[in-house]
């Protein structure tokens, strides 16, 4: 049993409200972030028991910090909760927050799981969450309740939105003029979708590359012979680089990556030599 479903079974706190199934995929993504000087905001703070799992979970070194339109739940701040009151459907609230607090290390939105409350959320938060850092959205299956502005595939849903997210991180390949890399692509290091939970997790991305290395067993294309070109060449083996080089000229005489990675190759072969 995980250490955060334990606390919630014998809850000596203030009343917690979670789905089951969320505590496995809280463990697997917040417990690299455990005994550190976290800051954790957490929209949605009800009676305040979840706050205090937060606190219990990550330690004294953490701040945690909850969001609420509810102006009572201003009395439940104590020692390592803060307690801000706002409307997460006004983005003058994520300003306030971005302003008194900078990045967060964790940013959970189990507020009120409305449509647009979700995707401002998301918008104005994602940039705040620090490098290394965790977003995490609870309550998705509020995009198919038509009573909560949902539907099955209905356009303006979060879990559409959700969805378009795949699409950007992998607009590094796009081939589409309105495709393009954003903050998405060069920040969700990894998109991970549960029942009725996203995770993102946040960290620098660079534009994909790949790379060839052995020996061909069967004769492969001009692609395969460049990039063991390009390995040759890393390990300083200019003649093997050469001699892929023209392996993949041989089969696409007009390949341009190849034909200027030979003239390369063939001028530093020259220095040597000279
Ligand atoms: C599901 S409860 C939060 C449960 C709590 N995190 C827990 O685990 O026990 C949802 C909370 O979101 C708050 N809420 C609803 N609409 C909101 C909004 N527009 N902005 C901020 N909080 C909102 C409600 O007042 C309520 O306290």
């Amino acid at each position: 049993m995980s250490d955060l479903f334990r606390y919630f079974e014998n809850n000596p706190g203030r009343l917690i409200h979670k789905w089951l199934h969320y505590f496995g995929i809280y463990e697997r993504h917040f417990s690299a972030l455990r005994g550190r000087p976290i800051q954790l905001l957490e929209y949605g703070v009800f009676n305040g028991g979840s706050l205090q799992m937060w606190k219990h979970y990550f330690g004294p070194q953490a701040r945690i910090i909850g969001v609420d339109i509810d102006p009572r739940c201003a009395q439940l701040a104590e020692p390592g909760i803060e307690i801000v009151i706002g409307d997460q459907e006004d983005r003058a609230t994520h300003m306030r927050l971005k302003e008194k607090y900078g990045e967060f290390d964790i940013v959970i939105d189990d507020g009120g799981h409305r449509m647009r409350q979700q995707l401002v959320t998301f918008q104005e938060m994602y940039p705040a969450v620090r490098t290394g850092g965790v977003y995490l959205a609870e309550d998705l299956h509020t995009s198919y309740f038509p009573e909560w502005d949902g539907g099955m595939r209905r356009p303006g849903t979060f879990i559409e939105y959700a969805k378009s997210l795949i699409d950007q991180m992998h607009a590094w390949h796009s081939r589409t003029a309105d495709h393009k890399p954003d903050l998405v692509t060069s920040t969700a290091y990894g998109l991970h979708f549960y029942d009725s939970v996203l995770v993102i997790e946040k960290n620098a991305v660079s534009p994909p590359s790949q790379a060839a290395t052995g020996i061909p067993v069967f004769e492969v294309g001009a692609l395969e012979y460049f990039l063991l070109a390009m390995s040759a060449q890393h390990k300083g083996q200019i003649d093997t680089a050469i001699n892929y080089c023209r392996r993949a000229l041989a089969i696409e005489p007009a390949a341009s990556d190849a034909l200027s990675l030979l003239a390369k190759l063939e001028a530093a072969q020259a220095t040597k030599a000279g």
